[in-house]
């Protein structure tokens, strides 16, 4: 079983001299001086809710809302001018009870961010976050390393900063942004702090007639009063998983469509730890672009798999009249312990598709944009990732390593060169799969490891973020453009606060 591997490695740590326990990152761990030791048996809190009975109910069915759009304030064509407040704020999601958040702007998700490749993007970050630092994180977008809300760029309490960035041709895609303060990322995107940024082509190839709707997926447990509960053990070892999974901030909200009609949707997995395993009941899903923009052409697809921070492009063509759900399957990433949460059945979304064609659609093409395959590497760096857990005098504490070390953020872990293609290993050695993100490029996946087995993807695509399936070993191409230091980590952002990070420092 993989709990018993985990506590195997566990085990051996501790009698190796606790290597675990002097790597620990401790700091912005506050929630673990509470807790007296770690109970294996694993009471995840949403289970049960806060006092025992179940999760709190939330509304469902309401019609699906469309995020509301970041203002420009340039008044100038190619120009992105605008102002991004993180602060706390007041949600409703149970009918009867108000939720003390995080928000951009007053909003969770964070506003809709729209751009156009080519133009420049100036925004103002006001941290409102009373005694905490905060950054924005422009995951998976080409920007530079100074202006991509890196830990060791903080932004204190009460402070404003500007980002600034071009964004270059044939960089349009499904893009997002988040906090990336140290020790605190993982607990300021799951009050609330997250949002899409959508850049888009010049000449997309996608008919307009299909629309372009965000579809972005967050994770919510609520205690009986409405409040968020801090962390558990459970969670820290797992990564945090609700009692809800959310659509633009509504349960498993309804969108109306007509008969025959096509609809492009980008879904976004912004959990923090939430593996969807997506299927659409009663309608077809083509994907068509992935976390940086469109593949070269359009790929039909049964389910998706979208890991933490992963997006996908559909197109979604709604042949039969009456409900079509997207719904959840069954998936296995290596839970840790008691309290597996129910991640099959889950309707997400639900649309109602009516008797009466609407107007015929426009086919999509068949051809979308050609991608230039990265190839003949000149380097190649293996990653391994593991687990070690030991014992302290205040309880059970867990590592999350790669190449044998925690984050440190005075540490270089890999010293590259901007404009060299690269090959990398992704080992997953850990008895849980861990969802691999780098910063300041994309890359492209060509093969997959593992049980002795090797596959290659299906299609050539432009990820920021790949699943690692545990025992899976991925290997993947990559080219910085850009100097300065990157992170590179996995998704979970738990994992990612207990030191599953590494910096990259590209010289120009
Ligand atoms: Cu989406 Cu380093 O993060
Ligand atoms: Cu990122
Ligand atoms: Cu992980």
């Amino acid at each position: 079983m993989h709990r018993r591997g985990f506590l195997a490695a566990g085990l051996a740590t501790v009698l190796s001299g606790s290597r675990a326990l002097a790597q620990m990152k401790m700091d912005g761990m506050s929630n673990m001086d509470s807790m007296p030791g770690m109970d294996m048996g694993g009471h995840a809190g949403h289970d049960m809710g806060a006092m025992g009975q179940g999760p709190v109910a939330l509304p469902e069915g309401q019609p699906l809302r469309e995020l509301p759009m970041l203002a420009n304030e340039a008044g100038q064509p190619g120009l992105l001018k605008a102002k991004l407040t993180a602060a706390p704020a007041t949600a409703r999601f149970a009918a009867d009870r108000d939720t003390p958040i995080l928000a951009y702007n007053g909003m969770s998700p964070g506003p809709l961010i729209e751009a156009h490749e080519g133009d420049r993007v100036e925004i103002t970050f006001a941290n409102r976050i009373e005694g905490e630092q905060s950054t924005i994180h422009w995951h998976g977008m080409p920007v530079p390393a100074d202006q991509d809300g890196n830990p060791m760029d903080p932004v204190a309490a009460g402070a404003d900063r500007v980002y600034a960035f071009d964004l270059p041709e044939g960089s349009a895609g499904s893009y997002w942004y988040h906090p990336h303060p140290h020790g605190r990322t993982a607990e300021q995107v799951y009050r609330g702090l997250a949002g899409a940024f959508v850049v888009k082509a010049k000449d997309d190839p996608v008919p307009a007639a299909y629309g372009d709707t965000v579809v972005m997926f967050t994770d919510l447990r609520l205690a009986a009063d409405g409040s968020m509960p801090d962390n558990t053990m459970v969670d820290l070892m797992n990564g945090r998983v609700g009692d809800h999974v959310l659509v633009n901030g509504q349960k498993n909200p309804r969108l109306a469509v007509a008969m025959g009609a096509k609809r492009r949707l980008r879904l976004y997995n912004a959990t923090n730890a939430r593996f969807l395993r997506l299927a659409f009941d009663g309608a077809a899903m083509t994907i068509i672009g992935t976390d940086g923009g469109l593949l070269e052409k359009p790929v039909a697809a049964n389910e998706i798999m979208l890991s933490p921070a992963e997006r996908v492009e559909l197109v979604v063509a709604f042949d039969r009249p009456g409900a079509a759900t997207l719904t959840t399957l069954d998936y296995d990433r290596g839970w840790m312990g008691a309290g597996r949460p129910a991640d099959a059945g889950l309707t997400l979304l639900t649309a109602d598709v009516s008797e009466t064609p609407g107007e015929a659609m426009p086919p999509l093409p068949e051809r979308l944009r050609p991608i230039a395959s990265l190839r003949a590497p000149t380097v190649s760096r293996r990653l391994v990732f593991t687990e070690t857990m030991a014992m302290n005098p205040t309880g059970m504490t867990m590592g999350f390593l790669i190449n044998g070390k925690p984050f440190d953020m005075e540490r270089v872990d890999i010293v590259a060169n901007a404009g060299e293609t690269e090959l990398w290993e992704i080992v997953n050695q850990a008895d849980m799969d861990h969802p691999f993100h780098l910063h300041g490029t994309q890359f492209q996946v060509i093969e997959h490891e593992r049980g002795g087995k090797v596959s290659k993807p299906p299609y050539l695509a432009w990820k920021d973020t790949v699943n690692v399936a545990r025992g899976e070993t991925v290997r993947l191409l990559l080219r910085q453009e850009q100097p300065g230091p990157r992170m590179y980590h996995c998704h979970i952002l738990e994992h990612e606060q207990l030191g599953m990070m590494g910096i990259v420092d590209v010289q120009a």
